[in-house]
């Protein structure tokens, strides 16, 4: 029998080593309770219990985004009975049900999430898998984000606006709602926005004899990055000036996604003129200025 040899035995215990490593952690583990019906109308779940790779990069997104904001819930429901969330751009309503699932079904009590989009065809599916999960305190409604907010369709009172990946200008939309209904707390993921970039466009000629700054935004991909950069930053502000505390972070690696910031915002009745400063501010000097209404503030 041939002795084994040091580099013999450094390599055994290598593949010994890699035999036992760990697996890595589950991307998705079920929490007690946890609808698995749901999970599978979902298309997460494949119809035997596996996971679907297509959907994981979505759960996760939306799990993430859970974990973030699980703590907020829980303050806000340990100072008021019920809760109202509305989810605007909801679309196929991932979010809005792993939410139900996760926290607003065990709840004994009036606490209602609302889905709101554009796509009727998204909203009667939604309307129908609630029904058919007996998920009874979940409503869909076939609005704009904009049109939303004068509708009776909705409740006056709303403590919760969501809106993930809502597209371009829906997201600003579902501030503006947050904002009159005075929701306690926000939580955006910006899709694309076009406005601010279309806004650079038509005043590029002109702005670029003037001043350095507008190198920032002169190649076209530049504009489309920056003026969506900006506009989030605008957001925030906005947010800051209607007395909101606001946290901006990555919602999960980019590989996941590429519309990935995650803008969170609770109400704190903070100090509104410094940031309603910075925001006028910021509008003039980079020639966006008949963006004020958008961008509106208290005073
Ligand atoms: C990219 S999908 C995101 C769906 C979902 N929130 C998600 O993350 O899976 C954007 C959704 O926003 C809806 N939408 C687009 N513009 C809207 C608007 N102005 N108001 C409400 N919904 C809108 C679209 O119909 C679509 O379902």
């Amino acid at each position: 029998m041939s002795k084994s040899t040091p580099a013999d035995q450094k390599s055994a215990e290598k593949t010994t080593k890699s035999a036992i490593k760990a697996p890595s952690p589950p991307a998705y583990e079920l929490r007690p309770g946890q609808s698995i019906e749901l999970l599978k109308e979902l298309h997460i779940l494949t119809r035997d219990g596996r996971m679907n790779q297509d959907s994981q990069r979505k759960l996760k997104q939306v799990y993430h985004l859970f974990q973030f904001i699980e703590p907020l819930l829980n303050e806000i429901s340990a100072a008021q009975p019920d809760i109202n969330l509305v989810d605007h751009g909801a679309g196929k309503s991932y979010l809005g049900f792993i939410l139900y699932d996760l926290f607003f079904k065990p709840r004994q009590d009036n606490s209602h999430i609302y889905g709101v989009d554009t796509r009727d065809d998204l909203v009667q599916k939604s309307r129908a898998l609630a029904a058919k999960l007996g998920f009874p305190r979940m409503s869909f409604v076939n609005l704009s984000a904009a049109a939303s907010i004068a509708s009776e369709q909705l409740p006056a009172h709303i403590d919760i606006v969501t809106a993930l990946h809502a597209c371009n200008t829906a997201t600003d939309d579902a501030i503006h709602f947050a904002l009159k209904k005075k929701a306690r707390l926000v939580v955006l993921v910006p899709c694309c926005q076009a406005e601010v970039a279309t806004i650079f466009n038509k005043h590029k000629g002109a702005a670029l004899a003037k001043n350095a700054l507008t190198e920032i935004w002169r190649h076209p991909l530049h504009t489309r990055e920056f003026g969506s950069q900006i506009t989030n930053v605008l957001r925030c502000l906005q947010l800051e000036a209607h007395g909101y505390q606001v946290k901006v972070t990555e919602l999960i690696g980019w590989e996941h996604s590429m519309k990935n910031e995650l803008i969170i915002a609770t109400y704190k009745d903070l100090p509104r003129r410094r940031p309603t400063e910075r925001l006028h501010e910021l509008l003039e000097t980079l020639g966006l200025g008949e963006m004020r209404d958008r961008f509106f503030t208290p005073v």
